[in-house]
């Protein structure tokens, strides 16, 4: 069969972890997914730099500082949109989709905030946009929530979903570092976004979170919706008080069904330290669902990092290459299946 072709755009952490993983198990990645997938041009600002990231052997992808040459190239099947950001990466995912390629993002601010428009404008192409990278990195979440629980209704989903608040808030409490310190060692880490003040004003677990209801419960990504409290008040006092009551401070993310109504908040908050979500530490994520038949599910994994971002991506290359030639009616949807389930409180 035809090998998946791949248009990179962006080859930073993410685009680099995604190109490493692919390469070093491409053999195993082709047997899983019927054909090849193959990463043919990748668009990037620094030449230099990539050229480093990705030698120089026989069959090394296109290089181009030219995205829009990317986006229409009809060598590409795939667009894989690792650039981040909302400005530049919104207008080529929408031109991507317009030319008929199928998307594979990790930029949950993307979504999150343009959702309705990227959405509506691949159904109307036919082609599909997946973002199992955007939320909680190594925790195939989305999968879950749209597929492995597609028995039940989902009456609430909560979890702990930005690994750099929840290093900071581990760091803080376990090896008693401040704020800043800590802050630090998650930015050069690579755990952190580019500005580092979506992570601990709690914007980036708004955004997941966004994602997350809108596939337990079939809603259009509601960021604006998001009732949002980060971590950047929290001082070595809070963390001290609540482990000499017995709690731990996690910024969770919560979304709950009331009714038809939907409740999504991000906060910090106090878990008893007997409590399974207390137990995650580090920039690990783990996330919580309670739904009617299968009751409460957990699950745990890296929230953040190049390859472990990159095998979430990889994960919705290899649905692609599979299920690229279905009809779009045979396809999961893109936002899971709808609950009749609204934003907002009942009034
Ligand atoms: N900055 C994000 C986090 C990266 O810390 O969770 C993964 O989305």
């Amino acid at each position: 069969p035809a090998p998946l072709r791949v248009g990179l755009l962006g080859l930073g952490t993410v685009g680099s972890g995604t190109y490493a993983v692919l390469e070093r198990n491409a053999a195993l990645i082709a047997a899983r997914a019927g054909r090849r997938i193959e990463v043919r041009m990748v668009a990037v600002r620094n030449l230099a730099r990539a050229r480093t990231v990705l030698g120089e052997q026989p069959g090394t992808p296109l290089l181009t500082d030219d995205p829009q040459a990317l986006v229409c190239s009809p060598e590409v099947d795939v667009v894989v949109e690792v650039m981040g950001g909302t400005g530049l990466a919104r207008s080529l995912v929408l031109q991507a989709i317009a030319h008929g390629k199928h998307v594979v993002t990790a930029n949950k601010a993307l979504l999150a905030e343009h959702g309705a428009e990227i959405f509506a404008a691949a159904q109307a192409r036919g082609v599909v946009v997946a973002y199992e990278g955007a939320v909680a990195v190594s925790i195939p979440i989305i999968k879950a929530l749209r597929e492995g629980l597609t028995a039940n209704r989902i009456e609430w989903v909560a979890g702990i979903i930005n690994g750099t608040t929840n290093f900071i808030l581990s760091a803080m409490r376990e090896r008693g570092l401040s704020f800043a310190t800590a802050l630090a060692e998650a930015q050069a880490l690579g755990y952190a976004e580019a500005d580092p003040a979506f992570d601990v004003q709690g914007t980036d677990a708004a955004h997941k979170l966004s994602l997350l209801a809108a596939n337990a419960f079939g809603t259009l990504p509601q960021y604006p919706q998001v009732q949002v409290q980060g971590i950047t008040a929290v001082d070595a006092a809070d963390v001290a008080f609540a482990e000499q009551l017995g709690y731990r401070l996690k910024l969770l993310g919560i979304a709950k069904r009331h009714g038809t109504g939907l409740e999504l908040r991000v906060h910090p908050t106090l878990l008893p330290e007997s409590h399974l979500l207390a137990q995650v530490h580090g920039s690990m994520n783990a996330v919580m669902v309670k739904s009617d038949a299968a009751g409460i599910t957990l699950y745990y994994g890296a929230g953040a990092g190049a390859e472990q971002t990159g095998s979430a991506v990889i994960a919705d290359l290899v649905d692609l290459a599979r299920s690229a030639s279905l009809s779009p009616a045979q396809r999961v949807p893109a936002l899971g299946f709808a609950s009749g389930v609204q934003p907002g409180l009942p009034v």
